[in-house]
């Protein structure tokens, strides 16, 4: 039996914060499994988990005020909806400039479970792309690879893994050569874990050795930046714009010099991107003011009423939907995911039903929600922020997910918008192809990210072809 100072030490504290529980199989353990009790349990923030139960679980925390004062955020409009040209055009001048210095990097949030669309694996490794079936991973690297060449400038690229996809995140880099990138520009970062607890607020245990922890959401991705040291080798790098999105958005400009340019132009901290939602009710976080800060309203929590509300013209009042898409301050981020920040973001409870060990040893399935899970928004980081800048973009340019197996945002809706892309694309340098009404191309073929990472790159590379291929089946527009 291992009574160490330091195992002494540790029951203490987990005592003293009414979870000492946590030990309660110790005797029995083998000592492999009582090293890797004592190594999580030693991890554990356990003010953090003390702060959070008696928060959600002994409180009366709502997550939202009430709705009454809700307005609808400003946005900065496309020029096709009323936008002014020559600001588009000087922010994108501001944002090469950026690009072409170096100041901005791209980042990729990759820790999440991909839980509905069921696929094993990290969800980077899922192949999207309607031809050559390129994974979510190689569309991202290739676009980058691509920003680079364009603006002549190395670009750095940080991952968010969780322990859970790590390692076969590394592996599948490793295994495809970086997907064309240098090695020492790509960085992992694996995000935190947080213990999930029982609905008094009892850490549970998953077997008698194994705390029971789940990452700490989206928005543990700017903390993990603080704690890894990535902001750090950001400012020796001369970083300062961080171009974040999801792994499951392969529409995504993940450099977008438009974007990065009105963040810049407008002294942001953080800077979001809005579409005009699809339809009143579609399940997205909404651009709103409350008490003068800006905010995301999940759909969830916005009532329906407010979420079809119109407009004298008929339009919805509520239209601005969030598609993850954001630039960060660095600065900022070392100011809200900072160890002691004197800001932080919030935490939100989901109730879930987590199989946990109880007190006789027996492993428990239950049957409806029992458990508490706690998860940080990287939305919430809006109203922290000053001077936060939203800009419009075209839905069929930047969001197309993959996020369940079937149905909406499935592999099949984001192949199809691909193909609407990639033809739109072609259009807009003066070919035009057979499609449908929707702008679904009949041929199924497709442009290398390698080749343009942009409409405006794309039109530019095809005037330099020589010669243009045929658009049939099968064609992969590469240079
Ligand atoms: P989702 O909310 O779609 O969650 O994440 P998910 O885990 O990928 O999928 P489901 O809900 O289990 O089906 C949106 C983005 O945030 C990342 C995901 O990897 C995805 O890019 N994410 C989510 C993290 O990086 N960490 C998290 O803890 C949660």
């Amino acid at each position: 039996m291992t009574t160490s100072p330091s195992l002494n030490d540790l029951r203490l504290q987990f005592a003293q914060a009414g979870q000492e529980h946590v030990f309660r199989f110790w005797e029995e353990l083998s000592v492999s499994d009582q090293s890797k009790l004592l190594e999580r349990a030693s991890g554990i923030d356990l003010d953090e988990v003390n702060a959070l139960v008696a928060e959600h679980i002994q409180g009366d925390v709502q997550d939202h005020d009430g709705f009454d004062n809700l307005e609808p955020a400003p946005y900065i409009a496309l020029p096709e909806h009323g936008g002014d040209r020559v600001a588009w055009d000087a922010a994108t001048e501001c944002g090469e400039e950026a690009l072409r210095a170096g100041r901005v990097a791209a980042f990729t949030v990759a820790g999440g479970q991909g839980t509905r669309l069921g696929y094993d694996g990290p969800k980077g490794t899922f192949p999207v792309t309607p031809v050559t079936e390129k994974t979510l991973f190689q569309v991202f690297a290739e676009k980058i690879a691509r920003t680079a060449e364009r603006y002549g400038k190395a670009i750095h690229w940080y991952i968010l893994t969780s322990e859970i996809n790590n390692d076969a995140t590394v592996a599948a880099f490793a295994e495809n050569a970086y997907f064309g990138l240098q090695k020492d520009e790509v960085h992992f970062i694996v995000q935190g874990l947080v213990p999930a607890v029982d609905r008094e607020g009892k850490i549970l245990l998953s077997d008698k050795s194994t705390i029971t922890m789940t990452p700490d959401g989206h928005g543990g991705s700017l903390r993990a930046l603080v704690r890894s040291g990535a902001t750090a080798q950001m400012k020796a790098l001369g970083i300062d714009c961080i171009s974040y999105f999801q792994v499951d958005n392969p529409l995504v400009p993940c450099l977008d010099p438009a974007f990065v340019g009105f963040h810049l132009l407008g002294n942001s901290e953080c800077s979001s991107k809005m579409i005009p939602k699809a339809y009143a009710l579609e399940k997205v976080g909404h651009f709103c003011m409350q008490d003068g800060k800006m905010v995301v309203i999940e759909y969830s929590d916005l009532p329906a009423e407010k979420q079809q509300e119109t407009l004298a013209d008929g339009g919805l009042r509520f239209n601005a939907g969030s598609v993850a898409i954001h630039v960060f301050d660095r600065d900022f981020i070392d100011r809200v995911g900072g160890t002691g920040a004197e800001v932080k973001l919030p935490f939100h409870r989901a109730d879930k039903k987590i199989p946990f060990v109880n007190a006789a040893g027996e492993l428990i399935q239950p049957d409806g929600p029992n458990g508490v899970k706690f998860e940080m928004f990287v939305f919430d980081a809006l109203p922290l922020a000053a001077n936060p800048v939203i800009i419009e973009g075209a839905r069929a340019e930047n969001f197309s997910p993959v996020k369940n197996a079937e149905g909406v945002d499935s592999p099949k809706t984001c192949n199809e918008d691909q193909l609407r892309q990639f033809a739109t694309w072609l259009k807009a340098a003066g070919v035009e192809i057979a499609g449908d009404d929707s702008g679904l191309p009949e041929v199924c073929f497709e442009i290398s990210p390698r080749f343009a990472a942009d409409q405006a790159d794309f039109v530019s590379q095809w005037a330099g072809m020589d010669p243009k291929p045929e658009i049939a089946d099968g064609v992969i527009i590469m240079g």
